[in-house]
Order: C-alpha cells, then structure tokens, then sequence
C-alpha cells in the first residue's frame, strides 16, 4: 500500500486548481443510465471511486468510456443487468445510487447493501422509504436489496431523517421519480450543491424538475429521457481542503476554478478563525494571519459548515492559541482523527460527538494512519504543519476522492512525496 511521507514547516504558497466534484459525478454517472442515448460527462475528476462507478455500470451492460482531458461517456443502449454486485459495492457506498437508476430504467434493481463505514452508522432507510412511497417493493434476501416496481408512481415523500436531509436519498428518489407516472414532491429535501448539479444534468435529459437547491423538489415523472451533456460543478471539499491547508501553515493560497457561493460557511469560519478571504470569480485567495484565533464549529447540511471539512478544520484548531469546541451533527462518530492527531502532540478531549481541542505551540511528525478519505486529508495538513518527518499509512483513501493531491500540494511548496508499495 502506498505511503505518504511529509516533511513538515513548509507555508503553502501560490496558486491550486480545484477538480471535478466527487460527490456530483458519482450520482451524476449513474443518473446516465436513466437515458435512452449516451451522455458525455465533463469535467470527470480521476479518482478510484469514479473507476469503481465505471466498472458498477459496466457490470450492468452500460458501455463506458474515459478520455484523459475528463470527459467521461455513458451510453445505456446496451444496459441490460439489473444487479450491481458485492465486490464493487462494497468498496464504495455511494455504489447506493445505482439502486434509484436502475429502478428508475429497467423497472428493477439488486444491488448489494452497503456494510459498515468507518465513519459511523449510515443507514439507507430513507432511500427504503422513499422508493417504497413511490410504489416500489423492497425486499432484503442474502445481503442483496431487490427493490422492483411495475409501474412506479408519483408520491408526497417526507425525507428528513434524524440527522436532518440525506443527500444520498434525495437523489436516489428523484432517479425513481424522474421516470415514475405524475407528480413527486419531496419534501426536506438535501440543499447541497451536488444534489441541484444532479438536476441540471437530469433537466438536460429531459426531466421536469422544480426547486433545485431548496428543501423541496417538485419532479413531473416523464416517460423517457435522452443523453445530455454535462460539465460537474467544482468539488468545494477539495477547495476547502486547500483553504485550511493555506490558513493552518501560515501561507498565502488562490484557489482557483472553486464556486466561492458554495463555500460561505468555510469562508465565514476562516475568517473567524484569524484569516484574510477574498473572493473572485471563481478563485478564492486565503492569506493567513499572525492572529489565528480559537473558534468553535458544528458541521450542519448545506448551507452549514460540511462534515466533509470537519477533520481538516480541527487540525487547524489543533495548533491554533485557545480552545476551540467542534460539535459533529451529521456522523457523529465521525472522530476516527483524533487518535492519529494525537499521536502528533495534539491535545484533544472528546465528550460523545464533540471535540474540544486546546492549541497547543506545534505538532511533531510522526508515522500515523489514514482510516478514511477526509481524515486523510486532515493528517497531510497535520504533516504539513509538523516539525519533522510525517509517515502517512493507507492513503489508498485519498486517492478515492482527491485528484493529484501530492502534485497540487508540491506546487505549493509542501514537501511530500509518495513511496509506492512494492
Ligand atoms: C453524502 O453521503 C456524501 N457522499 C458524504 O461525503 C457526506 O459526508 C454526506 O453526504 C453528508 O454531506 C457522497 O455524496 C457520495 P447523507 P450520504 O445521506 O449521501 C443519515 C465524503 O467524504 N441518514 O446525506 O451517504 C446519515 O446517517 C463522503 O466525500 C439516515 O439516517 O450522506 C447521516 O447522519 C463521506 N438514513 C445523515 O443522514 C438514511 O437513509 C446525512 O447522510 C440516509 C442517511
């Protein structure tokens, strides 16, 4: 397995481009199979869990096709399997989204159930619930979902959970209800960026879609839909990342191709935390402060603070003067960091799904272990941020969803290379 290594005291400075969204061109594919002609996705970051989509789809008969400038091509003519099976979904969740697709196109899906996570519980019984009220049957037989419906129907359809709205059953209803008969309504419906982008793509295939954006999503069921083309929106995690990568070494970053709309609350909380932010089209400069300032942080749905950039966010507080207190509300297991951050001389007490982090003067490097993809991220800015050398194990993680991550972050000046298993 690859290894990160680190040599940490390096400011981050200059100029970062941000790739495709991840988490847009994941449901973004699979909603492609819902046309009758193929699609040309744009933009298509080159990350393992895009390969592992690729290959759920062409489990399914879907012909894929991948150009190195980021164009991606689905064409569905030849899709003619119902199942996605074991093996490739059990290497990503969001693998989930192929249930509402398949449904949605051939009346039928069995898709394998996502295991467990590392970062806590995630269940699927809003997308359960959702697909049911639009006439599906749901049965559960060897570790294998069987959702299939004659005819699906359009529904009122309350999603909200007990973490607030699901993005992952927001779309995999509207994949349902795109092609089911009359009108869906759904009510507390996810607001996040990658949801309205899965719209855009699903109004250019046909679909009749309201409320992008909003807690409710009003979908007038078609009969058929056609190919479209797509650009995905810029991935605002990986901005983010970047962001507080600037903002916790003490450097000067523009990060550039971001969509600074979808990034006001990690703008608000850097600028709590002591940094300067200015904003341009479609470029975000973060310039640290000598003045980094404890700041307290709860991750919330879109438009709040993402869960996504918790970790990140808390190694920052890690080496910041004060004591900062970091609530999670969406996976509130969500800590697997802490005990790595630690490891590097950090000072954290947990209580339940908050964190309180006292700053101390500096981090030491040490070989530490990724356990998922955000957490990873968040022990390269600890590298980062170390005195001395940072060993990062399993980063196979990071590769799932951050394009380039040592090249971007090499331009910047970091010192980190990647040593290649054997
Ligand atoms: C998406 O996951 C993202 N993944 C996650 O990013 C992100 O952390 C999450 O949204 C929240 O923003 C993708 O987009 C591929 P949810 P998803 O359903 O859709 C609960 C990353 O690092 N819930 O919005 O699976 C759930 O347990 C990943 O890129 C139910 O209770 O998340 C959580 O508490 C990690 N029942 C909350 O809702 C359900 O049926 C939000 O989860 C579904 C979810």
């Amino acid at each position: 397995m690859d290894k990160f290594v680190i040599w940490g005291g390096e400011r981050l400075r200059g100029e970062a481009e941000v790739s495709g969204s991840k988490n847009s061109v994941l449901p973004i594919l699979a909603a492609a199979i819902l046309g009758e002609t193929p699609s040309v996705i744009r933009k298509a970051p080159w990350l393992r869990d895009v390969d592992t989509m690729l290959m759920i789809l062409e489990a399914t008969g879907v012909t894929t096709k991948r150009s190195f400038d980021g164009d991606v091509t689905i064409d569905p003519s030849t899709l003619e399997n119902c199942e996605a099976p074991y093996e490739l979904v059990r290497k990503m969740r969001s693998s989930i989204y192929v249930l509402g697709a398949l449904l949605g196109r051939l009346g039928k899906a069995v898709v394998s159930l996502p295991g467990g996570c590392v970062i806590g519980p995630r269940p699927i019984d809003l997308h359960i619930k959702g697909l049911s009220q639009l006439g599906a049957t749901i049965e559960k037989h060897h570790g294998y979902l069987i959702v299939e419906a004659k005819k699906l129907k359009g529904a009122r359809i309350f999603l909200g959970g007990p973490f607030g709205s699901s993005v992952g059953a927001t779309v995999n209803v509207m994949l349902g209800a795109v092609k089911a008969e009359g009108e869906t309504i759904i009510e507390s419906a996810a607001c996040e960026p990658e949801v309205a982008d899965v719209v855009n793509f699903l109004t250019k295939m046909g679909a009749k879609i309201t409320g992008a954006g909003t807690p409710t999503l009003v979908i007038e069921g078609q009969k058929a839909l056609h190919g479209a083309e797509h650009e995905v929106i810029p991935d605002r995690i990986e901005a983010g990342t970047f962001m507080i990568a600037a903002a916790a070494t003490g450097g000067d970053v523009t990060v550039l191709g971001a969509e600074p709309r979808h990034l006001e609350a990690v703008t608000a909380k850097l600028k709590d935390a002591g940094a300067e932010v200015s904003i341009g089209d479609k470029r975000i400069r973060v310039q640290a402060s000598d003045a980094r300032r404890a700041t307290d942080l709860t991750t919330l749905a879109y438009p709040g603070f993402p869960t996504d950039l918790q970790a990140q966010f808390m190694t920052m507080m890690c080496v910041t003067p004060g004591v900062s207190r970091i609530v999670e509300k969406i996976y509130p297991d969500r800590f697997m960091h802490v005990g790595e951050l630690t490891r590097l001389g950090a000072d954290i007490t947990m209580d339940t799904n908050s964190a309180l982090v006292r700053g101390v003067n500096g981090l030491s490097g040490a070989p530490v272990m990724a356990s998922d993809l955000r957490a990873s991220a968040a022990l390269i800015i600890a590298g980062l941020v170390a005195e001395g050398e940072t060993l990062i194990h399993r980063i196979y993680h990071i590769d799932r969803g951050y394009m380039d991550i040592e090249s971007k972050l090499a331009r910047l000046g970091a010192k980190i290379r990647r040593l290649k298993s054997d």
